[in-house]
């Protein structure tokens, strides 16, 4: 009888023990964020996904003295966003001088998106070429059968090469076709915005394909995905259409912001409303964050004040967007996702987690924390 007793405290305890939830680790911004062997995460200008029960970071590795690609593109893995696992490298760059991702040319801003219908995930990431600067303006598409790769690069190059953007009519491109360049030399000019508008880059670019820098990807709920890109110089946001199996350009394209100077673009939805945070152009110095939104994701976007609250909001916290993360089983629950550049120390750079809040109109706000949980989600 006593050693019944006794075992089944015992296995009471044991119970007790068992259910005893770990506590949520913080996400403390801009500190250094050690994975799985105690390393700072080398995953910058990235994106999330979440497959059958993991979460996949892939972000670009970035070296002590050059933003170059010496390595690829990296695969971190998590159970719960706050411990990651190194999965390797994803992306490898090549050894080949002739390859378009060759060591010591530039991969930025990759992201990786799912196929339901061709069960592979898919790779897009701003390259540009080796020892040629930024004039490149390429994108690339790599292709893997699982999350952490590794990704086989396809190809790379300029986007959607003589054709309008879908809106664009008969009268609009007649008018862009009579755009004289030579008239419009000097930048920022009300005549100069009028032709940018126009599409004065738009048909410099049309033989060649459009230029693609900084970008992101985005899966829509009917599995349409669109590639969402600055290109014209970095005046113009492009949102692009993607093939059925992601890989290629379907031709279908917008363009957002003429002349706006966006960057770092970041996308969600919520209740019907697409909303995009993106920054100005300043290279690897931050700036006043911008928020857009429209009821379709090939617009009309319109402009929002900054969503930024807190110290440096007016410089986004110090920081840049790369990604929102819609956090999968909570309701509303979005992460706004940052990098802190170090340019003289590119491997130094931080991450901005923050969660998103909603005003009562619905308008969202990012609000600074110096330290947060998950479950901010729970208690909204
Ligand atoms: C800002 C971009 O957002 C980064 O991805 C990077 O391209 C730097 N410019 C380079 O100056």
């Amino acid at each position: 009888m006593k050693k019944l007793l006794q075992f089944t405290l015992m296995a009471l305890l044991v119970g007790l023990f068992s259910c005893a939830k770990e506590p949520l680790k913080p996400i403390l911004s801009g500190e250094i964020w050690p994975d799985n062997e105690g390393v700072h995460v080398n995953a910058h200008g990235g994106g999330v996904i979440y497959h059958d029960g993991t979460y996949y970071w892939f972000g670009e590795h970035k070296s002590p003295n050059t933003s170059s690609a010496l390595v690829g593109v990296m695969c971190y893995s998590s159970k719960n966003l706050t411990d990651w696992t190194n999965m390797g490298v994803a992306l490898a760059v090549e050894e080949d001088e002739s390859s378009d991702i060759v060591r010591g040319s530039i991969i930025e801003r990759p992201k990786v998106i799912y196929n339901e219908k061709t069960k592979k995930f898919v790779m897009w990431f701003h390259l540009e070429l080796k020892g040629k600067g930024y004039s490149a303006a390429r994108a690339g598409v790599a292709v893997s059968d699982k999350p952490e790769g590794p990704y086989k690069f396809i190809r790379s190059g300029r986007v959607n090469p003589g054709i309008a953007p879908y809106d664009m009519d008969e009268q609009a491109q007649a008018e862009m076709a009579a755009l004289d360049a030579k008239k419009y030399e000097k930048w920022w000019t009300p005549e100069w915005y009028e032709a940018i508008d126009k599409g004065l880059l738009l048909k410099r670019d049309m033989p060649g394909g459009q230029m693609s820098r900084d970008m992101t990807l985005y899966v829509d709920d009917d599995g349409k995905a669109y590639h969402i890109f600055s290109s014209e110089e970095n005046l113009t946001l492009h949102i692009a259409e993607l093939s059925d199996d992601y890989l290629s350009h379907t031709g279908k394209y917008a363009r957002m912001a003429p002349a706006g100077h966006n960057e770092a673009p970041a996308i969600f939805k919520k209740d019907g409303t697409y909303w995009m945070i993106t920054s100005g152009c300043t290279g690897w110095d931050p700036n006043e964050a911008r928020m857009h939104s429209a009821p379709s994701i090939m617009g009309p976007w319109t402009k929002h004040p900054n969503p930024c609250v807190g110290p440096k909001a007016e410089i986004t916290f110090g920081g840049q967007s790369t990604y929102i993360l819609k956090v999968p089983g909570k309701k509303d629950a979005f992460i706004f996702m940052a990098d802190i550049w170090r340019p003289k120390h590119p491997i130094d750079a931080r991450y901005i987690w923050l969660p998103i809040q909603f005003k009562e109109d619905g308008t969202p706000v990012v609000e600074w924390m110096d330290s947060w949980t998950l479950d901010w989600f729970d208690q909204k």
